[in-house]
C-alpha cells in the first residue's frame, strides 16, 4: 500500500484536499487504493513523548507501522515560513531509524504562494536523501494553491480543475507507480531487498 502524507495539521488544509485528489486519481485511473495519513489525526499521538524511534502512543504506532510497511510515500507539503510545517518534521523525527525510510520510494507535491512549495520540497529532499530513500525525480509545485480551490461562479464547488496541474498529477502518479514496481522487482526496495548477511 502507498500512503499519501498530509504534511500539516491545519484545519481546512489545502494539502488535505490535494491528498484526497491524489487518492481519487490513483483509484480512478489505476484501480489502486492508496490511504491518506493525516497529520491532523496523527498529531494527537505525537504529544505524549518522549517516543522518538520507539513509538508507544496507539495513533502514532499505527501510523509508524503503516510507513514501515509501505510500498511508497507521497508527501503533500505546504510551505510555512520558507520550509515544511514543523509538525511534519516532528512526525518524521518520531519514526524508526533506519527502517521507516531506508530504501523506501518517496515523491513530493509542494503547495505554496509564488514558489509553489519549492522550498519545503527541497528541504524534504535533503531529509529523505539523508535517510537513503529513493526520491522520485518528478516533483510538482502548486503555485498560489488557494486560488485553485477558490469558489467562483465558474467553479461553484471549489474543486481543483486546472488542466495543467491535473495532467502533472496524473503523470507523476503513473511514473511513481512504475518507479516503485521497478525498485521492487530489482530487489532494491525496502520490502524486497535481501537481508544483510548475519555476522
Ligand atoms: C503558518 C503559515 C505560513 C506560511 N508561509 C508561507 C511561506 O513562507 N511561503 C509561501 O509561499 N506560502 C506560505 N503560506 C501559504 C501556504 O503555503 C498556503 O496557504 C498553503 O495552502 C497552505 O497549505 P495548507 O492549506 O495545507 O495549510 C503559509 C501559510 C501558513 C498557514
Amino acid at each position: 500500500m502507498k500512503y499519501v502524507i498530509v504534511g500539516t495539521d491545519r484545519p481546512g488544509s489545502n494539502s488535505k484536499k490535494v491528498a484526497e485528489l491524489v487518492r481519487e486519481l490513483y483509484a480512478k485511473n489505476h484501480g489502486e487504493t492508496v490511504e491518506i495519513l493525516d497529520l491532523r489525526e496523527i498529531v494527537k499521538g505525537l504529544q505524549e513523548g518522549p517516543q522518538y524511534g520507539a513509538v508507544s502512543h496507539p495513533i502514532l504506532t499505527e501510523a509508524a507501522n503503516k510507513v514501515e510497511k509501505s510500498d511508497g510515500l507521497i508527501l503533500v507539503v505546504p510551505e510555512y515560513n520558507g520550509s515544511m510545517p514543523g509538525v511534519l518534521k516532528y512526525f518524521i523525527d518520531h519514526l524508526k531509524y533506519p527502517d521507516a525510510f531506508e530504501a523506501r520510494p518517496v515523491c513530493f507535491i509542494g503547495l505554496g504562494g509564488m514558489f509553489g512549495g519549492l522550498r519545503p520540497v527541497e528541504h524534504l529532499q535533503q531529509v529523505f536523501g539523508y535517510r537513503n530513500s529513493f526520491i522520485f525525480p518528478e516533483r510538482i509545485f502548486m503555485i498560489n494553491v488557494h486560488q485553485h480551490y477558490k469558489k467562483t461562479e465558474a467553479n461553484p464547488d471549489g474543486t481543483l480543475k486546472d488542466p495543467m496541474i491535473l495532467s502533472l498529477l496524473q503523470k507523476q502518479i503513473a511514473g511513481f507507480r512504475k518507479f516503485v514496481d521497478a525498485l521492487k522487482s530489482a530487489e532494491l526496495h525496502a520490502l524486497t531487498k535481501p537481508a544483510p548477511p548475519q555476522k
